[in-house]
């Protein structure tokens, strides 16, 4: 059932900042009630002028549905979140101002309401160290804007409920997005901890004087870039390896393992690991649709190549090789 044949739920975001207006545009267009608050009054003056930038990057990047939602503009949580079905706090990145908040929230919001942060690294856990007071809550951490980057990454603490976990999800595919629900809390998340590896890498290729800044980037803008727009590392391997993950495996396998190594890290690339990566993938793409996938990713690279040089203004694929 579609948003339009369901009675529009109720999200309540705390804070007009980057990130809360970005969700409001999205979870507006989408076709929910959504009431903002945002206690600055400056900041609040701002904000429809925020909104109607952030509707202009949906409509570019060919993700208006014209939900016909609505949005209304607060300057106190109360009493917006006595009829929330998802509450979405993206105040500052400060521990103890989500603290109060959070600690306001359970007080007020209605029961069956899912209390949701999106901080950047603060898990659930810290803000409300009691599991028990944990049930309701979880981060739901956006990509930056996430009016248009619809991942959000939902990290439950140990106390968080599986409902609240599907429910979260759930409002959140209603609103557009797709969520990755991660097993347990984890620093970073995933996309940090993916954005971390290649940092940290990029840093200590500098450092040993291997490339400079502009060798890292153009490496990664007209190399690994435009592959991983298409697939992510895992399915990047398997389109790249004929005999998939486990060959993949077995050729570069002991070489990733060195470089690891010789950073320090001491990962193994056991056979159980490989099965699961393996086991993993075949659900997302059986075997027999591999070669069919390749062909697929083969052209859209292609594409992707274009339109990058195309909104880059030159063909500078060429003028760097
Ligand atoms: N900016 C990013 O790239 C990014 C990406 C992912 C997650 N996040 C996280 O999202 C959250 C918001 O980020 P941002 O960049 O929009 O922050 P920001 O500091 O720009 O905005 C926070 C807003 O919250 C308001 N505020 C303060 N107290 C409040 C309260 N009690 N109730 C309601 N609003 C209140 C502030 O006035 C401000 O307008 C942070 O936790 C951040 O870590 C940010």
């Amino acid at each position: 059932m579609s948003l339009r044949e369901k009675t529009p739920p109720n999200v309540v975001i705390l804070g007009a900042g980057f990130i809360g207006l970005s969700l409001a545009a999205a979870f507006r267009d989408a076709g929910f009630i959504v009431d903002l608050v945002e206690p600055d009054m400056a900041r609040r003056a701002a904000a429809p002028e925020g909104i109607r930038l952030q509707e202009k990057a949906i409509a570019l990047a060919g993700l208006s549905r014209d939900g016909n939602g609505s949005l209304t503009y607060f300057g106190k949580a109360l009493p917006a979140v006595g009829h929330a079905a998802l509450v979405l706090e993206c105040g500052p990145e400060d521990l103890a101002v989500k603290q109060a908040i959070f600690a306001d929230l359970l007080r007020h919001a209605p029961p069956g309401a899912v209390l949701a942060t999106a901080s950047s690294a603060i898990p659930i856990s810290r803000i409300l160290p009691d599991p028990t007071a944990q049930a309701r809550c979880l981060v739901a951490h956006p990509v930056n804007p996430p009016a248009v980057l619809r991942l959000i990454e939902l990290a439950p603490g140990p106390g968080t409920s599986a409902q609240t976990v599907s429910r979260c999800a759930e409002l959140f595919r209603d609103g557009g997005f797709t969520p990755v629900t991660l097993g347990h809390e984890v620093e970073g998340f995933v996309l940090n901890r993916l954005q971390g590896a290649v940092l940290r890498e990029a840093y200590r290729l500098v450092e040993e004087g291997v490339t400079d800044v502009e060798g890292i980037d153009t490496v990664m803008r007209l190399g690994l870039g435009p592959r991983w727009a298409l697939s992510g590392p895992f399915e990047t391997a398997e389109l790249n390896t004929a005999g998939g993950i486990r060959a993949h495996a077995a050729r570069l396998g002991p070489a990733y393992k060195r470089m690891g190594e010789a950073r320090g890290e001491t990962v193994e690339w056991s056979d159980a690991l490989v099965t699961q990566v393996e086991a993993q993938r075949r659900v997302v793409c059986p075997a027999d649709q591999l070669a069919a996938r390749a062909a697929w990713r083969s052209e859209a690279v292609a594409r992707l190549v274009a339109l990058r040089d195309t909104l880059m203004g030159k063909r500078d694929g060429t003028n760097d090789a």
